[in-house]
């Protein structure tokens, strides 16, 4: 076998088939219609991405071609017409959910609005025409720095409406990496708000566009639009600043969508990558509509009396997928909530599911272990019997922490869909269906149908089941990135060299480590950059973490090498306890004792070091990179600027 691979180390033998209840409704509703669905789309992904594209969608011109594949460069249904806001909004106005929810919004400080498909129609051609009046023309780009309000998904559908390309910036970023992106994007105009409330406060949004902007530092932004949200006093700059409200109250609801070809640019959205410049992510609309379409269908098992409820802000894929484009092309009730857990209402999310009868719930491991420290309590008070699917995504879910979700939130009776992918592939990739696949906590299951994921070496060879390796995806899919924006080297160097061609195939490399098991289920290891080598063995990061997680003291976990003159590697376990637990020599010594049962000697941490809380992104994942640094004495250095709090490094270094 090719180069070395990583070890897999920890076995997980539960496995949980969906409720009854459930599979009765389910749309896919047996493992043998996965495994049909799935032969028949590899046998030719072509004709069942076609089939689905016209069953689907509403396109204004019919494509030439499926797929035209020249790697790494693909397009899909060449010369297709289509346009994302109408399948999201006017195709619903001639069917009975003209009149139907179709964005059910909750603001931090309990103020709630519903706006009907045909209102948000409505707003959205308006605001399309404001756009227009400011001169933004079909190729242009809009930077979008928003709070989580209804005017954010209004101002992504009338960008895609009339053609222009939006660059959603979240809204936590600093005014700095706000400009960095206005200027690798030249984006034309800026989207933004007063503020929005997060955690009680209000963040300036306003004020950080006010300095990305100063000194004429982004050239090619011509105007701002404000939403007048949290109502402190801001400056407004004469002929460059304009008020949402006023603008859109006297522009014309007559809109028509403009016929975008499906390999128009609908969006770039930037991740930030391990270390360097931030990546431009292109997505483009013909098969961007129907990956999300389709996935939002069937991994979410949509029904039309859902209230679905994804907790991700729209700055990040997963909004754009699975907040705003996915349901909407659907027809669904899609909920956003502007708040987040905090001190004066640790228990808001269970409010918002009673309040809305939500019924599925999608989230992220970084909230359900958060909400595992802050107790059982906070959920138990609240009616969650309205749930009867949840979801998670953003980093593996260790299964302590799935257990406690199926268990606490779930009631025993939701399937989980932990769904693995990233900002490049669109949508979900590996995912259970939930009506079809019987679950195995911590692992995503089996890949979508249509979605040729494997594992394999550095060559590109197959690796035996149970043996980890990395994970690739060997046929291009609907959703898939299209390039980096203004970097098609970099897009080919970061995810088509890794791995080069196997006889003639090019495959996607996705930069996780993973391993298959015997039924053909994918157990996500953790980054291949964050892979630790003890003595010669290769371990992924998720293992040893919920061999951690899953003793009671321990609420959250990250494992980083040090280098170790014999040994290559030490593993360094950086350790939060759960609120009843105390840090302590012993505690130490028993959790290293307790990896060293759960998994064996090899994983045992040399050093714990315990700690209020973990540096993580501001999408909720664990940085390792800095773990790493801080374990082996060095600067951190590279970008910190996705850090979500600063102190936390401080913290780390002073250790506690
Ligand atoms: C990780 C988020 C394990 C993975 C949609 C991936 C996961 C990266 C899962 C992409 C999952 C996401 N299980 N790991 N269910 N979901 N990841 O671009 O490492 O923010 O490569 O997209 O998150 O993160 P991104």
């Amino acid at each position: 076998m090719a180069d070395v691979t990583i070890e897999s180390i920890l076995q997980e033998n539960r496995s949980f088939k969906p409720d009854a209840a459930f599979v009765e409704t389910a749309q896919i509703n047996s493992l043998a219609a996965y495994e049909e669905l799935y032969s028949k789309a590899q046998a030719d992904p072509q004709t069942f991405w076609a089939e689905l594209a016209t069953q689907e969608l509403d396109w204004f011109q019919h494509w030439d071609q499926v797929l035209d594949w020249q790697p790494p460069f693909a397009k899909w249904f060449v010369n297709g017409k289509i346009n994302i806001s109408y399948n999201c909004l006017d195709r619903h106005l001639t069917t009975w959910r003209k009149n139907k929810a179709a964005l059910i919004w909750e603001g931090e400080p309990g103020d709630s609005r519903t706006l009907t498909y045909a209102q948000l129609y409505r707003e959205v051609c308006q605001f399309a025409n404001v756009l227009k009046q400011l001169g933004v023309k079909k190729g242009d780009l809009v930077g979008v720095y928003m709070p989580m309000i209804p005017e954010a998904a209004i101002a992504m559908l009338a960008c895609a409406r009339i053609g222009a390309a939006h660059s959603v910036v979240f809204g936590g970023f600093s005014a700095e990496a706000l400009r960095d992106r206005l200027i690798d994007a030249q984006a034309k105009l800026v989207i933004t708000a007063d503020g929005g409330w997060r955690k009680d406060a209000i963040v300036p949004l306003k004020e950080q566009v006010d300095k990305a902007l100063a000194n004429q530092a982004v050239p090619s932004v011509e105007n701002v639009l404000v939403v007048k949200r949290t109502q402190q006093d801001i400056a407004m700059e004469p002929g460059r600043d304009h008020w949402w409200h006023e603008l859109q109250k006297t522009a014309s609801a007559d809109c028509p969508a403009e016929p975008m070809d499906s390999e128009d640019m609908l969006f770039v959205l930037y991740t930030s990558g391990s270390t360097g410049k931030p990546k431009g992510v292109v997505h483009t609309t013909g098969g961007y509509n129907l990956y999300t379409h389709v996935t939002t269908k069937w991994v979410f098992d949509l029904q039309d009396t859902d209230v679905y409820w994804c907790t991700a802000d729209v700055g990040w894929i997963t909004g754009h997928s699975y907040i705003v484009y996915g349901p909407l092309s659907n027809g669904a009730t899609t909920l956003m909530y502007e708040g987040a857990p905090r001190a004066s209402n640790p228990g808001c999310f269970w409010d918002v599911i009673e309040k809305y009868g939500v019924t599925i719930f999608y989230t992220a491991p970084t909230a359900i272990r958060a909400f595992i420290k802050m107790g059982e309590h906070l959920p138990k008070a609240r009616n969650l019997s309205s749930l009867r699917l949840l979801g998670t995504v953003g980093e593996p879910i260790n299964p302590e922490a799935w257990m406690w979700y199926y268990r606490v939130i779930g009631g025993d009776r939701c399937p989980i869909v932990d769904t693995w992918w990233q900002t490049e592939t669109g949508g979900h990739m590996i995912t259970s269906l939930p009506g079809a696949i019987p679950m195995k906590p911590g692992s995503a299951t089996r890949p979508f149908p249509g979605i040729l994921a494997d594992i394999v070496d550095l060559e590109g060879n197959p690796v035996p089941a149970n043996q980890g390796g990395y994970l690739v995806v060997r046929h291009p899919w609907p959703g898939m990135m299209r390039t980096v924006y203004g970097d098609a080297e970099r897009f080919r160097r970061t995810y088509w060299e890794h791995i080069p061609p196997k006889d003639g195939q090019y495959l996607y490399f996705a930069g996780d480590g993973a391993r298959k098991d015997e039924d053909g289920y994918f157990w996500v290891m953790g980054r291949v950059d964050d892979v630790i080598s003890v003595s010669g063995h290769r371990l992924g990061t998720m293992e040893i973490e919920s061999a951690l997680v899953s003793h009671p003291a321990v609420a959250e976990a990250a494992v980083v090498g040090k280098p170790d003159a014999l040994k290559g590697e030490e593993i360094v376990a950086f350790i939060t306890l759960d609120s009843e637990a105390k840090a302590s020599e012993t505690l130490a010594k028993e959790l290293k004792q307790h990896v060293v049962s759960e998994i064996g000697a090899l994983a045992r941490p040399g050093e714990i070091r315990f700690s209020d809380a973990l540096p993580k992104t501001r999408s909720g994942k664990i940085m390792r990179r800095l773990l790493r640094s801080l374990a082996s004495g060095e600067e951190v250095s590279g970008d910190t600027s996705t850090l979500e709090d600063r102190s936390v490094l401080d913290k780390l270094r002073q250790g506690n």
